[in-house]
């Protein structure tokens, strides 16, 4: 004869309960009898690893409430290349972007027109560089090159419209421009975008 709790511990020993059979041995049933004392330690313990914590969040509640204020005044920061770029950096960034990259790539970032469909000539079309478009699957080297060298920097004899930088802008300005493109994604591209940009660099 058996009640609906010997159900249980019969299913336990079967399916997800599985688990939680050598966890409770673990903690042991009578195997290791605390002392008054070590229970209380482990208390005190506890409760210290509760406050330190809570300073934990505190600070980092700090810090993005100092971000978001920085945020709604000027341009952020952000890291290209390893190197954090200053928020005036990244608004130099904007207006190099707006005389150099707009005329192809849109005012808003937006590619030019049927940007999927080869051209005639043969070519592809200026990309989007924001979400919409692929920029945010290259790691901060690779955009580096493309836009120093040209695409054929990266992919070895391919023939395209994207103008080599070198000689019109310096390094420094090429890393603003493209740092100030990737102010203007989301967060799961920039996630996306930093983990590529990182594997890359852990290459030897
Ligand atoms: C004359 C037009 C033109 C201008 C100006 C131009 N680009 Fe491009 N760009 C292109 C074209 C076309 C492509 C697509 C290349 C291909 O796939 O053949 C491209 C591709 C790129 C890519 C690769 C994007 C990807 O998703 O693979 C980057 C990065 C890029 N451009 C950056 C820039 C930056 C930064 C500037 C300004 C400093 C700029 N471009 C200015 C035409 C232009």
């Amino acid at each position: 004869m058996h009640d609906g709790n010997d159900e249980r511990a019969n299913d336990e020993l079967h399916d997800g309960g599985r688990s939680f059979v050598p966890l409770a041995r673990a903690g042991g049933f009578g195997a290791k009898r605390r002392s008054a004392a070590e229970v209380y330690s482990e208390a005190k313990m506890k409760r210290l690893t509760l406050v330190l914590g809570g300073a934990a969040v505190a600070g980092l509640a700090a810090v993005i409430a100092v971000a978001q204020q920085s945020g709604d005044t000027q341009e952020e920061s952000l890291v290209f290349l390893g190197e954090l770029m200053s928020p005036k950096e990244i608004s130099a960034g904007r207006k190099l972007y707006a005389e150099n990259c707009a005329s192809c790539h849109g005012v808003k970032l937006e590619g030019q027109a049927d940007w999927k469909r080869r051209l005639d000539s043969g070519k592809m079309p200026a990309p989007p560089h924001d979400e919409t478009g692929h920029t945010w699957h290259h790691s901060d080297q690779d955009l580096f090159t493309i836009t120093k060298s040209g695409v054929s920097a990266v992919v070895a004899g391919y023939d395209s419209d994207m103008p080599a930088f070198d000689g019109v802008l310096s390094d420094a300005e090429i890393r603003t421009v493209l740092a100030y493109i990737k102010t203007t994604w989301p967060d799961r591209q920039r996630e996306y975008q930093e983990k590529i940009t990182k594997n890359e660099r852990a290459k030897p």
